[in-house]
């Protein structure tokens, strides 16, 4: 299965499973392309760097649907099959969800449906909750609202600041984006209304 991986910064999830399917622990399924809407990302040069097929294709300034209709351009002559978002900081039109059907996923820092939206983590820590963590989801057109894919917990300490939780959480997060792609590549998931069901380890 052909994925792409739609990026804004850092990269350290298109990291976590550029690794998982080198080690082929992703299901079969290879990045055919990573693109970025913000120029001189990170995980960008990064990409560049491992020879992966990359995409700069800034956002600033254009309308969101005439942005959709070239990322899908772009996904479809890469081949891809399945859309991995990995803190790519924009809302996507009804044009992209369309191209892409249950085919989109996303991974957002805390157990959803809490804390949506930006700065979850500082969320998290506004709200007092004991727990956090992080949610695979699929993408529809609410804000970090799609069918719940896989979710892991991890603790809030009283020491914790954002930067802290984030990071505790993000090692959480580099072990979960494989899993749930593995999944789907495997063709282990099917949605049932916002339900995800997951098919047993063949
Ligand atoms: C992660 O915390 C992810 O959950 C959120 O954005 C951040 C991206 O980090 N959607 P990175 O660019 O993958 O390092």
């Amino acid at each position: 299965m052909k994925l792409g991986v739609l990026i804004s910064g850092r990269g350290s999830n298109l990291r976590a499973i550029a690794a998982a399917a080198r080690d082929g622990r992703l299901g079969g399924a290879e990045i055919a392309l990573v693109l970025s809407n913000r120029p001189g990302a990170p995980g960008l040069a990064w990409a560049r760097e491992q020879g992966l097929a990359v995409c700069e294709l800034p956002s600033a300034g254009r309308e969101r649907e005439d942005y959709d209709r070239d990322v899908v351009a772009r996904l479809r002559a890469a081949g891809v099959e399945l859309v991995a978002l990995a803190g790519y900081m924009r809302l996507l039109s009804g044009v992209f969800l369309q191209a892409y059907p249950g085919r989109i996923l996303n991974i957002h820092p805390s157990l959803l449906p809490a804390f949506p939206g930006l700065d979850a983590q500082q969320q998290a820590l506004n709200y007092g909750v004991r727990f956090s963590g992080c949610t695979v989801h699929f993408v529809d057109e609410s804000l970090d609202g799609g069918p719940v894919l896989l979710q892991a917990v991890v603790p809030v300490l009283e020491s914790d600041d954002a930067s802290a939780l984030a990071a505790r959480i993000l090692e959480q997060e580099h072990r979960l984006y494989p899993e749930a792609i593995r999944l789907v590549a495997q063709g282990r998931v099917r949605l049932q209304g916002r339900i995800a069901r997951l098919a047993p380890e063949p």
